[in-house]
This record gives structure tokens, sequence and C-alpha cells, in this order.
């Protein structure tokens, strides 16, 4: 990859967000300039038109993600969003005193953060599914800790740190065993796997436009039809009406009850000409570049005696490692300097850095742009922070 100015650069930080193709730009600035109306209420032709574009792209996710159909698709600001909705909607109207969410000790704070809002709020407690040895979620220890009282599993189809790959379907069934939901955190997923809702047979699927090489600010919540129906709204507000009344107000049907105010719309657009692009690429291509790439980098730093590396061998193309003597975040800086873009942090996990027993991790993670130049830049990078370190 270069920068804008044509020199090198190394990113290595596509698992916080992905830099965009050409084709995502342009669809956003036409989408911003030549074609900008708003949607579902104008009654002239660009407004109309540009309402097509907008339920074009549900169309387009909901085949993307191998829904039944587009009203499985709520289009809301990311998945953090999406994870809050369901929190808040289904949580709030199916969980009470004493059910029990299981979450995994991997999961992003997204992921944690609604569940604890939420069982503060109902009386609701939270389990946590531990690890395997080598940080996979262990889903013999899932098993064990169902019960009649689990309403819902909520787990990271991949690890944002780790790169771990969930075996949903299993997921699915050990949930679905005890008549709790599942849903399936999809944020580093949806832009490396083919998705298939049946195959996978989960509840609800969330993911950020931002990481699947569209636009920030949009996101996506799949949900099983029926589910959706019988959801209260979480939000108020224009759209997501049916007939407004002070002695009392109805709701349109889903997934506008989900899509109060004016929507995303050129980001909707541009997500659009992302899951486009992605899809020319091939999903399956895209996982077997990143998982070969992050394959020949942990071979890489296992050769270094100064390197922990964390997460399993055939990790989704996100590599996280500690450097003995170098903190994550002198180790970026130094790689700053060559060109080379890592992330250093906790990766919004501190119960998955506490588990690691370290403050934080240097993560490498890999996009459709990344190649070997990139883990040979990575590799020159840290032999020289070893020789900066002694
Ligand atoms: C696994 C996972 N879940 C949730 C999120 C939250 O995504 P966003 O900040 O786009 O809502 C992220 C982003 O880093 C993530 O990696």
């Amino acid at each position: 990859m270069v920068t804008a100015t044509g020199e090198p650069w190394h990113y290595l930080d596509t698992a916080a967000t992905a830099q965009k193709p050409q084709a995502v730009i342009d669809a956003m600035a036409r989408a911003l300039g030549e074609d900008y109306a708003t949607v579902h209420r104008g009654v002239y032709s660009r407004s109309a038109e540009m309402t097509l574009g907008y339920e074009a792209a549900r169309r387009r996710v909901a085949d993307f993600v191998g829904a039944k159909g587009e009203n499985e698709i709520v289009l809301v600001r990311g998945a953090t969003e999406a994870i809050n909705l369901v929190a808040q909607s289904w949580g709030g109207a199916n969980l009470g005193e004493g059910d029990r969410i299981v979450l995994s000790t991997l999961e992003h704070h997204s992921n944690i953060v609604p569940w604890q809002m939420l069982a503060e709020r109902t009386g609701a407690e939270i389990d946590v599914c531990p690890l395997t040895e080598d940080h996979r979620i262990d889903l013999g220890a899932l098993e064990a800790m169902l019960g009649p009282r689990t309403k819902l599993v909520a787990l990271a189809h991949v690890s944002n740190v780790l790169g771990s790959v969930l075996d949903a379907r299993a997921a699915a069934d050990l949930a679905h065993s005890v008549g709790a939901k599942l849903l399936l955190d999809g944020c580093q997923a949806a832009p490396r796997m083919a998705l298939d809702m049946t195959a996978l047979d989960c509840d609800f699927y969330a993911f950020s436009g931002h990481k699947l090489y569209g636009p920030t600010g949009i996101g996506v919540l799949w949900a099983r039809e029926e589910l959706l129906e019988a959801m209260p709204p979480w939000q108020g507000g224009g759209a997501m009406i049916d007939k407004v009344d002070f002695g009392g107000t109805t709701y349109a049907p889903p997934p506008q009850r989900f899509e109060a105010g004016t929507p995303m719309i050129t980001e909707v657009i541009a997500l659009h000409a992302a899951i486009d692009y992605v899809d020319a690429v091939g999903p399956e291509r895209l996982f077997a570049h990143e998982t070969a790439l992050a394959k020949q980098l942990r071979g890489a730093l296992r050769s270094l005696n100064s390197v922990t590396l964390f997460g399993p061998e055939d990790s989704a193309g996100i590599v996280s490692f500690a450097m003995k003597g170098v903190h994550p975040h002198d180790l970026g800086t130094i790689l700053d300097e060559e060109d080379v873009a890592i992330r250093a942090g906790h990766h919004c996990a501190q119960p998955l850095m506490e588990h690691l027993g370290v403050p934080a991790t240097a993560r490498a993670s890999f996009g459709l742009y990344s190649d070997e130049s990139d883990i040979e830049a990575l590799m020159r990078g840290i032999e020289r922070t070893q020789r900066i370190f002694g």
C-alpha cells in the first residue's frame, strides 16, 4: 500500500478499520454530491431515486449475509449500536430477575457493556465462558454452563484480538438446546468470511461497515424476522411510526420500527459499493489470503525468543503478540518510524488482557490489500526495536 503522496505504507490495522477502495470513495462522493437527497419522504424524483438506492443497499446486505429477506436487515450506525439495540429492545422485553446471559472472556467491550447495563436494569446475571489453552471460546465449558435460565448467549464470531474463529453453528446448537438465543458479534468475521445466516442458525448477527471496507457510521443488525416482529421499538422519532396521536402512537413494522430519524443515507449507498467490492474479490479467497499471511507472520515471530504469541495457529488474519521488555506502545511508535502501522493497546478487550496476563498487546491485522512486504517491513521494525532495547 502507498500513502496519498506515494510513499510506502504498511497498514496492519485493518481489524480496527479498513482502508477504502476507490469504488467506495466514489460511491460516497456521488451520493453526497450529484445524487444527494433525503429518502423515504420526498415526492420529487431525486429523492425517489435515492430511496430506491437506499433500499437496494438493504437488499444487497440481505443477499451478502444469506438472509431470508431484506426485512431481516436493520441498518444502524455500527456493531455497537446493533448490540445495544438487541440488549435494550429484545433484552428489555425478554429478560428478568435471575435470567442468565452467557458471554466469553474474549469479547470486545461492545459485547460486554450493553449486557451489563441490561443486567443492572433487569436483575439478569452474566456468566463468562472461559477459553481453551489455545485461546478459543471453550464450547465444552459453554455446554456445561448453560441451563434453563440461560436466555442469551452472545459471542464473537472472530476475536478482534486473537483471530480465533468460533464454531458458530455448534454454539447455536448449544444455545438452542436450552431454548436460549445466540447473538454473534460478526465485526471481524463479516470482512473475512463468507456469511450464511441459515447455515449459522444464529438469532442475531451484528457488524460494522467500516471494517468491511465501507464508511464509518453504518452497521448492520440481522435478526430473524419473527424476533424483530415481536421486539418493541428502542428509539422514537420520525420514520419508525405508523400513526402518531397524542392518544397513543402505533409503530411501523420492522425493520423501519428500529430506524428512527433520517438514516445514514450516503453511508448506506457506500456500504453497497463496499459489499460489491468484497464480493468481487470473494470472501473465501479473502479468508484464505489473510489466514496464510497470519500463519506466515506467526512463523516469523515464533523464531524470535523475545516474542510471546497469543491466539490459535489458524487465526483469521489477526495476530497479537508481546515482546519481552518492550511495551507495545513503544513498539508501535518505533514501527511507525518505519511506516508500519500496528495497533497497540487493550483493543477494547480488558477482561481478555487480564486473562492473558498483560496490560496490552501488539496486534497486526491483515486486509485484502496486505501482502508479504508488510510482514517483511514489520519484522525489520521488530528487529530494529530489539537492537534499540538491547
Ligand atoms: C469484535 C468487535 N466487536 C465490536 C466492535 C465495535 O465496532 P464499532 O466500534 O464499529 O461499533 C469491534 C470494533 O473494534 C470489534 O472488533
